[in-house]
C-alpha cells in the first residue's frame, strides 16, 4: 500500500513539474551567485541575465550566497527545487577545481546539475597593488622569490578561481606567499586599491576598469594573445614566464532532474542574450569572451565540466593544495 502511495506521489509530483513547465515562467527566477556582489561572477550573471529576463518575461533575480570559495552557494542551489526557478552561475572553480580541494564535497560537478550554457570566457590577469615595489613581471618575480614570506595573495576562498589559478601560478614561480581569503574578488579587489593586499590573479572583467583607470598594477594576462582591452599588458609568454597560460569561464547551470523543456528555455534565453548586441557590449569591454555557437549548447558544457575537473585534480594536487 506504502509503495503504491508513494509512486502516486511521485507521478504526481512529475505531473505538477511537467504542468508547470508548459506555462514556464510564470513567476521570476532566481539565479545564486555563489560570491559577494560586484566581483566577476556577479558581474557576468547581471549582464547576461539583463537580456534574458526580456525574453523569458519574467525578472531573473541574482541572490549572492558566498563562502567556501562558492561551494556553499553552488550546494544551495544543486539541492534546490529542480523545477526552473532556481539557477545558479557556477565556474571553473565551481564546477572544476573544487573536488581536488573539498573531499567531502556535497555535489558532484559532472552529475548534479543540468547544464544550461557557457556564459563568458574571463581570462586570467596577474595584478597588484599600486605601490607593489615591482613594475613588470621579472621585476615582481624577482621581489617573490626574495620576499615570498612579506608577500600576501587575495583570493576568494579555496577552490575559487583565484585560489586555483593563484595554487597554481605560486607553484609554477616556485612562491609561496601568504594566502588571504575572501568571500569573493569584489571584495579583493577594494583592499588591492586600499593597498591592504599585494596581489592576485584575477579574472579580467573583474580588474579591467582599474587597470585602465591606473588604479592597480598589471604584470601579464595568462592568454596567448593580449586582451583589445589592455593592449599595453603584455603575455605571461612575452613578460617571460613559461608554463602559465590559463583562463577561467562562467557558466549557467540548473539542479539535476529540471524538466528538459525548461532546461531549453533557458538555455535558447542565454544564447539570445549573447547575439543580443548590447549583452555583447558590455562583455567585450570588461574584457570578457564571448563564448561561440558551439561552446553555448549544455552538451558542450558538460563536455567542458568534466574535462576541467580532470584538468585542475592533478594541477592541485600536484601543487600540493589541500582544502584549509
Ligand atoms: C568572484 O565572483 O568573486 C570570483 O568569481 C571569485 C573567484 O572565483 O575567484
Amino acid at each position: 500500500m506504502k509503495k503504491v502511495v508513494l509512486a502516486l506521489a511521485a507521478v504526481a509530483g512529475l505531473a505538477a513539474t511537467g504542468a508547470k513547465a508548459q506555462g514556464y515562467p510564470t513567476r521570476p527566477i532566481t539565479m545564486i551567485v555563489p560570491f559577494a556582489a560586484g566581483g566577476p561572477t556577479d558581474v557576468v550573471a547581471r549582464i547576461v541575465t539583463d537580456n534574458m529576463s526580456r525574453t523569458l518575461g519574467q525578472q531573473i533575480v541574482i541572490e549572492n550566497v558566498a563562502g567556501a570559495g562558492g561551494t556553499t552557494g553552488i550546494t544551495r542551489a544543486a539541492q534546490s527545487q529542480p523545477d526552473g526557478y532556481t539557477i545558479m552561475m557556477g565556474h571553473m572553480g565551481t564546477h572544476g577545481a573544487a573536488p581536488a580541494l573539498y573531499p567531502n564535497l556535497k555535489y558532484d560537478p559532472t552529475k548534479d546539475f543540468a547544464p544550461i550554457g557557457l556564459a563568458a570566457g574571463t581570462p586570467i590577469v596577474i595584478v597588484a597593488k599600486k605601490d607593489f615595489p615591482a613594475n613588470d613581471l621579472k621585476g615582481f618575480l624577482d621581489y617573490l622569490s626574495k620576499n615570498a614570506d612579506k608577500v600576501n595573495m587575495a583570493h576568494a576562498g579555496v577552490g575559487s578561481v583565484s585560489h586555483s589559478t593563484g595554487i597554481f601560478f605560486n607553484s609554477v614561480v616556485k612562491a609561496k606567499p601568504t594566502m588571504v581569503a575572501y568571500r569573493g574578488t569584489g571584495p579583493a579587489l577594494n583592499d588591492l586599491m586600499a593597498n591592504t593586499v599585494d596581489f592576485m590573479t584575477d579574472q579580467i572583467v573583474n580588474v579591467a576598469p582599474q587597470i585602465q583607470g591606473g588604479n592597480i598594477k598589471a604584470f601579464a594576462i595568462a592568454t596567448p594573445e593580449r586582451s583589445p582591452v589592455l593592449p599595453n599588458v603584455p603575455t605571461t609568454k612575452e613578460a617571460g614566464l613559461q608554463g602559465y597560460e590559463v583562463s577561467a569561464w562562467n557558466a549557467v547551470f540548473a539542479p539535476k532532474g529540471t524538466p528538459a523543456d525548461v532546461v531549453k528555455k533557458l538555455s535558447d534565453a542565454l544564447m539570445k542574450s549573447l547575439d543580443d548586441e548590447n549583452t555583447k557590449k558590455r562583455l567585450l569591454e570588461l574584457g570578457g569572451v564571448i563564448p561561440s555557437n558551439a561552446e553555448r549548447t549544455p552538451e558542450a558544457l558538460q563536455k567542458l565540466v568534466e574535462s576541467e575537473v580532470a584538468r585542475w585534480t592533478p594541477v592541485l594536487k600536484a601543487a600540493g593544495a589541500t582544502a584549509e
